[in-house]
Parts: structure tokens; sequence; C-alpha cells
């Protein structure tokens, strides 16, 4: 089964995606993560991203469906979780086409709810395992006491140079300008499942779940 989940940064795409791989052993594309690892692995397309990503604004289209079909010809596992794509009404389209191709196809759009001021508030608080990636936040999931990733037991946790108040403006500006149209896009194609973001973290898997089972 594969599905993506929609919503702006910091509605919770990650954290609840980590929760479907545990779980269900589905396999998560976050274009931002690979994205990440094109930065710091020094690739002259990280190189190319690096400013418009800690700018805020989104990479080009050719780009990250040039990353996603690489990840759709690999390993298919429990299905797949597009997390942070697509963002564009030309990612949507790309998509389709690429799932086509490979012979499968969408179940099911989470559409994340989730107001602006709790999203900054999310957003400032947040570190992530830099070992395994696991998402922390210093309010609603901090990191254990003992200084070790529940995870993967890592110990070294890093902010994203995109977590303050100018990016994360920017971010959403291009959330409500480009990737905002597909939730009527989505819903046109009746694949719609707005669900509650603003929950607690495990009541907005109960949400995803009872989406899943239905699908
Ligand atoms: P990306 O990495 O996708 O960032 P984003 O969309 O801005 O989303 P975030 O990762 O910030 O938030 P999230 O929804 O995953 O929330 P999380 O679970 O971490 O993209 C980064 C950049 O890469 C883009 O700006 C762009 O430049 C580029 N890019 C990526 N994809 C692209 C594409 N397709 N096209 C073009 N450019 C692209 O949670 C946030 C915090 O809240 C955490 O601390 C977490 O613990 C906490 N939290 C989560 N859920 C809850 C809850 N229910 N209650 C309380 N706290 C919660
Ligand atoms: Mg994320």
């Amino acid at each position: 089964m594969n599905i993506i989940l929609l919503g702006p940064p910091g509605a919770g795409k990650g954290t609840q995606a980590q929760k479907l791989v545990a779980e269900r052993g589905m396999i998560q594309l976050s274009t931002g993560d690979m994205l990440r690892e094109a930065r710091s692995s020094g690739t002259e397309m990280g190189k190319i991203v690096a400013d418009v990503m800690d700018r805020g604004d989104l990479v080009t289209d050719e780009i990250v469906i040039g990353l996603i079909e690489e990840k759709l010809n690999g390993p298919q596992g429990g299905g797949f979780i597009f997390d942070g794509f697509p963002r564009t009404l030309a990612q949507a389209d790309a998509l389709e086409a690429l799932l086509r191709k490979v012979g499968q196809s969408l179940a099911a759009v989470i559409e994340m709810r989730v107001d602006d001021e709790a999203l900054v508030a999310r957003i400032t608080a947040r570190s992530t395992c830099a070992d395994c990636g696991a998402v922390y936040n210093d309010r609603t999931r901090p990191i254990p006491a003992d200084g070790k990733c529940e995870n993967c037991g890592g110990t070294e946790f890093t902010r994203r140079a995109d977590d303050n108040e100018e990016s994360l403006r920017q971010r959403l500006m291009e959330y409500y300008k480009k990737t905002s149209p597909l939730i009527g896009y989505y819903h046109a194609k009746g694949k719609l499942h707005p669900i509650d973001g603003l929950a607690d973290i495990d009541t907005v898997s109960g949400e995803i779940k009872a989406v899943l089972d239905k699908a």
C-alpha cells in the first residue's frame, strides 16, 4: 500500500512515517532527508540545493522527481510512504506516472492539519538523532534522560539549519502557494483523508491507522 503524508513543515510527517516503518515495514521516502543526505555527502547536487533549502525555498521539480524515481526502482517493502513529496502539481503528476510505470498505485493521501502557531512551536523545539534520524522535541518528545536515542542508542543530536523563524516563514509561504493546491487535486481523485495533526502523537497514529485499515 502506497500513501502520501501531506502537510506543512512541522505537521508531523516524519514522526508518523517513522512509526509506520517500525510497525508496518513500509519504506519512508522523504525527499527532505534525501536532500540533506546529498548535502552532507558533498555531492554536486548537494551543493546546488544547500542554499535553496536553508532559505526555505523549494528545490526544482526535476531534482526531486529524479530522487524518487531512483527509489521506486528499488525494494518496495510493505509499500511506500511519500513524506514531503509531492509538493507541486507537476510532482504529483510525475508521481502518478512513475507509480504506473512500476505497476503501483496510490491508496491514500493523508492531509495532516495543524495551525501555524503550533508549527512554529514544534519546529523551534525539534532535534534529530544524528545517527538514525529519529525525531525528538524538547517539549513533546524529549531526548531520554540518559542522553541516548530510543531507537539506536546514538548520543549525538542535531538541529536543522532551516529550523529558524525566517526560513520557516518562507517554508510556510511555499507550502500555501505551491503545495496546498494538492489538497484539491487529491480530493478530486477521491484519495484525500484529512486528519487532526494537532492531537498528540499516538492519537494521530491511531487516526492514520484507521484510514489505512479502510483503504
Ligand atoms: P522537509 O525535510 O520535507 O521539511 P518540511 O516539509 O518543512 O517538514 P518537516 O520535516 O520540517 O516537518 P515534519 O512534518 O516532518 O514534522 P516532524 O515529524 O519532524 O523539507 C526540507 C526542505 O527540503 C524544503 O524546505 C525544500 O527546500 C526541500 N524539499 C524537500 N522535499 C522537496 C520537494 N518534494 N520538492 C522541492 N523541495 C523539497 O515534527 C516536527 C516536530 O514536532 C518534531 O519535534 C516532533 O517531535 C514534533 N511533533 C510531531 N508530531 C507531533 C504531535 N502530534 N504533537 C506534538 N509534537 C509533535
Ligand atoms: Mg520531516
